[in-house]
């Protein structure tokens, strides 16, 4: 296996990391994650765009162009003989001795590999998956795709541990986003409710595609905020993200959604995802 690593595609058992890395020693970095169909960069730009936006807003420079970003990726996918998967980077801060303060000579850290998997035809996505609900413990700037996954990672084990796929986490009653997806649910009128954008959540890039396909597929939505219990009383539930795409939820708290089977909403919207990306 293949990745990248501060300029140099290397197998990676001889990709290392120097110890005082901050990413390593602060979280100190941000990252994207983009799928894969057909050996294509699902959204890609979109994805830079947020790298951007996330570098930005924790003073990173950025290390390289839009352009340079998508020939890295490519290269990686090709070298890893990828057609359908998931292609992760991270930029961290780079090295420099342990101190708060940001260093003044530090060069940023990048890190991509490739994780192949399939995605189109994955068996939970066609059958649906569980999740539960748990308290959202993160900070307040979930708009910035930070490698500091602690309360997802807790969330998510403790999603496993009660037999789900997924952790829906809440806030003041009201459902943030999945521990790595976005969260929806679809009304009894057929209508899609989502989150609004703001720092409470992360601006998915999958969640952007798929409004603008629910849009022009004339299916109304609504962009507010959802209850635990209108979740439980919702026609269709479901999420998305870019190394799923769109996968029904059946289950929420061991309850059923309506019949506890895929619905037809997102059994439509998910044949659009493919298509699209496909
Ligand atoms: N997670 N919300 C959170 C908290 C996420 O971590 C993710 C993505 C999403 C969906 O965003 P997008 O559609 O751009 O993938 C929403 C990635 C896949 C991960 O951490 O593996």
């Amino acid at each position: 296996r293949i990745v990248f690593l501060n300029g140099s595609f290397l197998p990676i058992d001889e990709a290392k990391v120097p110890f005082m890395d901050r990413g390593f020693m602060f979280g100190d970095g941000v990252y994207e994650g983009i799928g894969v169909l057909n050996g294509r960069l699902v959204d890609n730009e979109a994805h830079l765009e947020r790298l951007e936006r996330s570098l930005k807003e924790i003073q990173i420079p950025n290390p390289y162009s839009r352009a340079e970003w998508t020939r890295l990726e490519e290269e990686l996918v090709r070298r890893n003989n990828m057609t359908e998967g998931f292609v992760y980077f991270q930029v961290t801060r780079g090295v420099a001795e342990r101190d708060f303060f940001f260093p003044t000579d530090a060069r940023p850290t990048v890190a991509m590999f490739t994780q192949a998997k399939s995605i189109a035809n994955a068996p939970a996505a066609e059958a649906g998956i569980s999740v539960i609900t748990v308290p959202d413990m993160r900070w307040e700037r979930r708009d910035i795709k930070s490698i500091n996954l602690l309360a997802q990672v807790l969330a998510k084990q403790a999603a496993k541990e009660a037999g789900a796929q997924e952790a829906w986490m809440v806030q003041d009653g009201y459902v943030t986003e999945g521990g790595s997806s976005s969260a929806f649910i679809v009304t009894k009128a057929g209508s899609i409710v989502v989150r609004p954008l703001s720092n409470a959540i992360l601006p998915g890039i999958t969640r952007k595609s798929l409004l603008q396909m629910s849009r022009e597929d004339g299916i109304v939505l609504e962009e507010r905020l959802f209850t635990v219990n209108e979740a439980y009383d919702a026609a269709e539930a479901f999420l998305t993200s870019a190394s799923n795409f769109v996968v029904p939820v059946v289950r929420i708290d061991g309850r059923p959604v309506a019949d506890g089977k895929p619905g037809p909403v997102t059994k439509r919207l998910r044949q659009l995802y493919l298509q699209m990306a496909a």
